[in-house]
């Protein structure tokens, strides 16, 4: 079923109308600064569009895990200075985002003006998509545009629940956005390769088992990687791994397997035998004893970058080792170099693939770099996004 574009929501009339819109404006923060906007500027096209069309716009997210509880350092007050600065106009900003204290707010916020309001998760009825959270952020709008695609894998009271309860809905230009580049890897031309990394396998079991059959070819870095070597009864030393997952790390290699898929795991290997800054590192096929992996060895990291050589669409998340540590960053930096100069349609997304890209200055040449790291993982292996499928009603 089609989803509503935001040109349709605009070419309805809206000047005067209060639309709330559903952003992904979590950002990371140190000590109460954003470290990284990319969120902020990415929701700013539809945000502007509604302004010059004279919305009243309340802009709503979470920030963080509260769960339920109000703590001020995940406020959004940061994130409403910073629109501010970025759509170089006033920016309002409401300790609540229900009741009487935001309805006044918003009653006050003039056309062509944008309000804050703050952080959904402050309430425990957001994140259980509770109707009567839902319909309280309802009462405040006329219409409500969803562009937090990093959400819309979350069935929440913002992404889902509002969506049914509002009379005109639309996707805002990111969300749109994101499907339509992720709708390339869905069908894409091959070989796909797909990269993956990060600390756990638990953390995305679905993801594999879906991508090592729609792959061409799966490279699989980070500690995630010592789970499936521990299943093929490899040495991993000390390296972290989860005992209780190497069952399904063999699962997932079988379904590569029977699928005429390849699954590529780490053949060499940088160990430490503490992690620390300056600690001795060594290059290694088999991982002795007491040493922990910490990033690719030069050949696997050389491999992988010849597989995205040959792809002619390629999706990379999460890192290959521990890349913040500049010692243990080479694995990942080879990737990213590999995925940039890439002739295929590529797509990075995560926070972590995203940091090292941008770290590096190669944003520019990736095709697409998403705002949503679970939520692409999700939609790229098929499934339906809950914030998506509230707006095709
Ligand atoms: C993200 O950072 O991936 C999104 O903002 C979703 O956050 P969540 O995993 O806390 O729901």
């Amino acid at each position: 079923m089609p989803i509503p574009p935001l040109g349709e929501l605009l070419a309805g009339g809206i000047r005067g109308r209060r639309v709330l819109v559903r952003a992904d404006l979590n950002v990371p923060l140190r000590d109460g600064a954003i470290t990284d906007d990319t969120r902020i500027r990415a929701s700013l096209p539809t945000l502007s569009q509604l302004l010059e069309a004279g919305a009243r716009v309340i802009v709503t997210s979470h920030l963080g895990r509260p769960k339920g509880q109000r703590r001020p350092e995940l406020s959004l007050r940061p994130v409403a200075e910073r629109l501010a600065i970025l759509l170089d106009t006033g920016v309002s900003f409401c300790e609540e985002c229900v009741g009487e204290r935001a309805a006044a707010a918003v009653r006050e916020l003039p056309e062509g003006q944008l309000i804050v309001l703050e952080n959904l998760r402050f309430h425990p009825g957001e994140e259980r998509n509770d109707a009567d959270f839902a319909r309280a952020l309802a009462d405040l709008a006329d219409a409500y545009v969803n562009d937090a695609f990093g959400s819309a894998h979350r069935a929440h009271a913002s992404t889902a629940g509002v969506a049914e309860l509002v009379g005109r809905v639309a996707a805002g230009e990111l969300l749109r956005s994101e499907l339509d580049h992720l709708d390339g890897i869905r069908k894409p031309e091959r070989p796909l390769l797909v990269i993956l990394g990060g600390a756990k396998v638990s953390d995305k079991l679905a993801s594999l088992q879906a991508l090592a059959r729609h792959a061409d070819t799966l490279a699989i870095g980070g500690a995630m990687a010592y789970t499936f070597l521990a299943g093929e009864g490899r040495a991993v030393g000390a390296s972290r791994l989860e005992p209780d997952r190497i069952e399904d790390a063999r699962r997932v290699s079988r379904a590569a397997l029977d699928a005429g898929r390849r699954l590529l795991l780490p053949r060499d290997h940088r160990v430490v035998e503490r992690i620390q800054t300056g600690a001795p590192v060594k290059v290694v096929q088999e991982i002795p004893d007491g040493w922990i992996a910490v990033d690719l060895g030069p050949e696997t990291a050389r491999d992988y970058a010849d597989e995205a050589g040959r792809a002619r669409t390629l999706f990379w998340n999460g890192p290959m080792g521990i890349f913040e540590v500049a010692d243990y960053a080479a694995g990942t930096e080879t990737v990213a170099h590999a995925v940039a100069g890439s002739r295929a349609n590529t797509i990075v997304g995560g926070g972590d693939s995203l940091a090292a890209v941008n770290h590096l200055g190669l944003g520019h040449r990736i095709d697409h770099l998403s705002t949503g790291g679970g939520a692409s993982l999700e939609y790229i292996q098929g499934r339906t996004l809950p914030g998506v499928a509230a707006l095709q009603r």
